[in-house]
């Protein structure tokens, strides 16, 4: 049995709560948020102990195997650290952190302590999206040349508006296409140079990024244009690859026929809209389900901690070229297997 001790009760410790409720050979021992009431609630519904603090849970829990933060992103390096403090497994919600130098600090916090350091770049468990990766892997479209992609919905609402917070969440292009990022560079190789657009809206004080278009050239010599809004109703996603033998494409809103995206005037209903799959397999759950198998046989995840760092390095020079409006290279010595 792994037990683990989930840090936030908001959007995405919501489906983490549920995920482990529903996998054998889990147990959910406690659940820890600042705002009683969510934690409360989400441990009623998943049969896990309610804690308001990290140091209270530690304290009152015993033989806890992993801690599990999805907190916001500002967040994610100090409760990371202090997890790895206290237990030999962390797992972590993408962004691995708000900077690269963060997420360095994290993973070399973590490997002295030998303590095992996951992220949850969900993308990887999507099964179309590694479907599309294994036909090109295999070949089947020839060289891959040009590849498209698209991710958006509603501005996330969240506690305290931190999304709306540049500081803290990074904006569209590290929060959200960050997902596309790490995809695309587990698929195609190393990126060596990014170009960045972005368009801005005032909204309640805060400037939210509401459109991003991000150029990437791999070493390969792809290329990848990537949109990204926060902006419009009712979450999609998609992909398209065209190479130099054929085309594959992915769009989760094709599902429906017509489609009108009008633009939204307020943000969310509540919480971040949560990509879902079509299929049946719900790749949260398959997310964690993989993170507990490598903790129960001590076998290395499909994406590591380096991974999640590398991709914050893309976000980072997409947001520097969009505040210098000239192309940024990328030094990157790492090399994805
Ligand atoms: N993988 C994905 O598809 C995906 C989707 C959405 C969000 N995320 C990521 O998940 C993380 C969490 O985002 P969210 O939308 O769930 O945020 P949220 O605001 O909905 O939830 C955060 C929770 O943390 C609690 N909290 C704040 N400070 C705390 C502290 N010091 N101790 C304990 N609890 C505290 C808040 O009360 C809130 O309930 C972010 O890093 C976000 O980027 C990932």
């Amino acid at each position: 049995m792994v037990r683990v001790l989930l840090l936030g009760a908001g959007t995405m410790g919501s489906v983490h709560a549920e995920a482990y409720h529903s996998l054998p050979g889990v147990e959910l021992a406690g659940i820890v948020d600042i705002r009683e009431e969510a934690a409360d609630k989400l441990a009623e519904a998943t049969g896990a102990a309610s804690f308001h603090s990290l140091e209270t849970a530690m304290d009152e829990l015993n033989d806890i195997d992993a801690i599990d933060v999805c907190l916001p992103t500002y967040l994610h390096k100090e409760y990371a650290m202090k997890a790895a403090e206290k237990v030999e497994n962390v797992i972590c919600e993408k962004p691995l952190a708000r900077s690269t130098e963060e997420a360095r600090e994290m993973i070399d916090h973590c490997k002295k302590r030998g303590v095992k350091l996951f992220v949850g770049h969900v993308v990887r468990f999507f099964q179309e999206y590694n479907r599309i990766k294994e036909i090109v892997k295999a070949g089947k479209i020839g060289k891959p040349a040009v590849v498209r992609t698209t991710r958006g919905g509603a501005f996330p609402k969240a506690w305290q508006n931190w999304y709306g917070d540049f500081e803290k969440s990074g904006g569209l292009i590290l929060d959200l296409l960050l997902h596309d990022f790490d995809y695309l560079r587990a698929t195609f190789g190393e990126v060596e140079r990014v170009f960045a657009k972005k368009i801005k809206r005032k909204d309640a004080d805060q400037l939210i990024i509401d459109y991003a278009l991000v150029t990437l050239r791999f070493k390969s010599g792809l290329l990848a244009h990537l949109e990204g809004t926060w902006a419009h109703q009712g979450f999609s996603s998609g992909i398209e690859v065209a190479g130099t033998e054929g085309i594959i494409n992915y769009d989760s809103a094709k599902i429906t026929p017509l489609k009108h995206t009008p633009r939204v005037k307020e943000a969310g209903a509540g919480g971040v809209e949560v990509p879902e799959s079509p299929l049946v397999s719900n790749p949260y759950r398959d997310e964690l389900k993989h993170f507990i198998s490598c903790i129960k046989n001590g076998s290395d995840p499909i994406v590591s901690a380096e991974d999640g760092l590398h991709a914050i390095e893309i976000a980072t020079a997409a947001q520097l070229s969009c505040e210098s409006g000239k192309p940024v290279m990328l030094n990157t010595t790492a090399d994805i297997s």
